[in-house]
């Protein structure tokens, strides 16, 4: 394979897309009115991504219960959902392909958001880190209410109206957010789960409610226009389990049967080659045992993107900060064009600064 690989096409579930480079989801918060709905801003913002070979959203959530971080937008209303048509129509227009990201934060939260009440999580574990309130000034986090057993079917039915406000809003597809310590990551690990009911214990109790999910949103979109994100190895949000490797070698074993567009991992923030229980290569490990098509995300920059690819450890790989700095990020790959850095003060506040004003590369 040429050095470019992550400039070939690729098929993911049913569409043919134009390179590998996938936009990682990205959190930005500008959804500033209190519907929460995407603007003008947004549809600008991933319309000048468009280039992107998929692009996957900022996390969205399914519901008020599902929200944890300010201004980040939603996708249960109709105001969402005219947001994110404008959204959709101009990347397609684009030429682009994009799929929303399913979000519920679990106890990744704070009574702030919820009227003063707890937010939710498989048991009553606190994260033990701090948050943004939603007038940004950062607080401790509180020791979450566990859900009761009757409403885990609700939270199950908040996805399938999210999912199918995602199909009127008109993406190609949708990612189900199970990584980086939020809700579905909650239930995996027992670190956070210590739940007694067929929601918790072993390792199957433990991925039902992540299946339950997936039966409920592919018997809407189509399991080739499902992608699910996992952190197999990850310590954002949530501590080490005692059984890490097992429970993501059963979990992403069993999505075998599901025929997905795709199965998002990502690589460890930090080393875990320490820790028995975790594994240090996601990729090369997973690869063997996945047989549908593979993203991998973190940390990568061009030359580690084409490597991957070439090696046959991945399929696609995602971009996180490079592509909040680099609108035209595939094309940059292409011409070898320098990249810009991101701006870290602007990643979560700051409206069309560092937003909207990252320019495509233009040749002196
Ligand atoms: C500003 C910011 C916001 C993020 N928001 C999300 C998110 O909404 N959903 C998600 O799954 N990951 C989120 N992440 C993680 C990224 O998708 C990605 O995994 C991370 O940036 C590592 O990839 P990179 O090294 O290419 O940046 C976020 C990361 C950053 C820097």
């Amino acid at each position: 394979m040429s050095d470019q690989a992550l400039l070939n096409p690729v098929k993911l579930g049913r569409y043919n897309l134009p390179n590998r480079v996938a936009m990682s989801p990205l959190t930005r918060n500008r959804a500033t009115n209190p519907e929460h709905a995407p603007t003008e801003l947004h549809t600008t913002y991933y319309t000048q991504r468009a280039g992107a070979g998929l692009i996957i959203t900022e996390a969205s959530q399914i519901s008020p219960q599902g929200v944890g971080y300010p201004n980040t937008p939603g996708i249960y209303s109709d105001a969402q959902v005219a947001g994110w048509r404008h959204v959709t129509d101009a990347v397609h227009a684009a030429g682009g392909h994009i799929f929303c990201q399913l979000w519920h934060v679990g106890r990744i939260s704070l009574p702030d958001f919820h009227a003063g009440e707890l937010p939710v999580a498989p048991s009553a574990v606190n994260p033990e880190t701090t948050l943004y309130a939603p007038d940004f000034s950062q607080k401790p986090t509180v020791t979450p209410r566990a859900l009761d057993h009757s409403e885990i079917k609700g939270i199950i039915e908040d996805y399938v109206r999210a999912a199918r406000c995602a199909l009127e809003a008109g993406f190609d597809g949708i990612e189900v957010h199970a990584a980086n310590g939020y809700l579905l990551n909650q239930f995996l690990i027992d670190s956070s789960n210590q739940r007694t009911d067929e929601y918790g214990g072993n390792i199957e109790n433990r991925a039902r409610i992540v299946f339950e999910v997936l039966d409920a949103v592919t018997a809407i979109w189509g399991a080739d226009r499902v992608g699910i994100r996992l952190s197999p190895s990850g310590l954002f949000n949530i501590g080490a389990g005692s059984d890490n490797r097992a429970q993501f070698d059963y979990v992403i074993e069993r999505l075998n049967d599901y025929a997905l567009a795709y199965l998002h991992l990502m690589e460890p923030f930090a080393p875990v080659d320490e820790m028995p229980n975790m594994v240090p290569h996601v990729a090369q490990h997973y690869r063997p045992r996945y047989h549908g098509t593979l993203m991998i995300n973190n940390g990568f920059d061009q030359a580690r993107g084409n490597e991957v690819i070439a090696q046959g450890h991945a399929d696609l790989v995602a971009y996180g900060r490079l592509f909040i700095s680099n609108p035209d990020l595939p094309a940059r790959f292409a011409t070898g064009a320098p990249l810009a850095e991101p701006d870290q003060d602007t990643f979560y506040v700051g409206g069309e600064k560092g937003y909207i004003d990252y320019p495509a590369y233009v040749a002196a």
